[in-house]
């Protein structure tokens, strides 16, 4: 059984078919990568998978699931988590703090609510993802004097620690130096190794590097499916998006 499976996930705005019905599979602990030109719909159809955009037709099951009907924070709390394209720290808090609050979250979900949170678990948590994304060195550095590149890991850090079975990245390199998207790499290949990853990202290095499957979309559409091999040796996703 996939871990998440998507039959015909329809988003329209307005009179613009943003996702026009899509169906895919995602098997437990790939690395799969959706690319595709701006406007193709990438981020419409990953935020129907976290629930921050409702479809307007088509359903999706994770874990065997059907989750259509279910709201954002009851799919974070089945393990799926997503960062956003956007920014989404408290600007105002540390990266400790910021951390904090999404450790919290998932402990309390363990937790009957008249007890008192355990505050070493939580700073344990913390830590942890702080180091995994290697900013832990920043904790107590307020998140909005981060670079932007450097905001972005916090997400990321903030996503790990909700414990993720399927984690949601929306252009996580961007914004990020050479040597921050070689260790950005290096990150989400551990990552992989207890959660299925799905990836937007458009510099190919990085794809080429980390994805096991490349889904290419364009007009909210899937135009492809396949390995990296497959997917560059392809005419149409040449001739749609590749410019060649
Ligand atoms: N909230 C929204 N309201 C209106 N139109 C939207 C909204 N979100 C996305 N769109 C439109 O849907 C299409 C797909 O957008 P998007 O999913 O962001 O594509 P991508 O992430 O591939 O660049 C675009 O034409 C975009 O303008
Ligand atoms: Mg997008």
């Amino acid at each position: 059984m996939s871990l998440l499976a998507t039959s015909g996930l329809a988003r329209s705005f307005g009179g613009i078919r943003a996702v026009a019905g899509v169906s895919l599979a995602l098997e437990r602990g790939e690395i799969r990568a959706i690319i595709g030109p701006n406007g193709a719909g990438k981020t419409t159809f990953v935020s129907m998978i976290s629930g921050r955009v409702q479809p307007s037709a088509g359903t999706l099951s994770f874990d065997g699931e059907d989750i259509t009907a279910l709201k954002s924070w009851e799919r974070v709390l089945r393990g799926i988590v997503y960062t956003f394209q956007i920014t989404s720290v408290y600007r105002n808090l540390t990266c400790f703090d910021n951390v904090a609050l999404a450790v919290q979250r998932r402990l309390s979900k363990d937790r009957a609510l008249w007890r008192q949170p355990d505050q070493s678990a939580i700073a344990d948590g913390t830590r942890a993802a702080l180091r995994r994304v290697g900013l832990l060195s920043r904790a107590d550095e307020l998140a909005g004097e981060l670079s932007y590149g450097h905001q972005r890991l916090l997400e990321v850090a903030m996503g790990l620690a909700l414990q993720p079975k399927l984690l949601i990245l929306d252009e996580p390199t961007q914004g990020l130096s050479g040597q921050e998207i070689a260790d950005f790499c290096t990150l989400v290949k551990e990552i992989a190794r207890d959660a299925t990853v799905l990836l937007i990202e458009h510099n190919m290095d990085v794809v080429m590097e980390l994805a096991h499957r490349i889904t290419v979309m364009n007009n909210g559409t899937l135009l492809a499916e396949g390995s990296p091999d497959e997917i560059m040796a392809n005419a149409d996703v040449q001739r749609a998006y590749l410019g060649t």
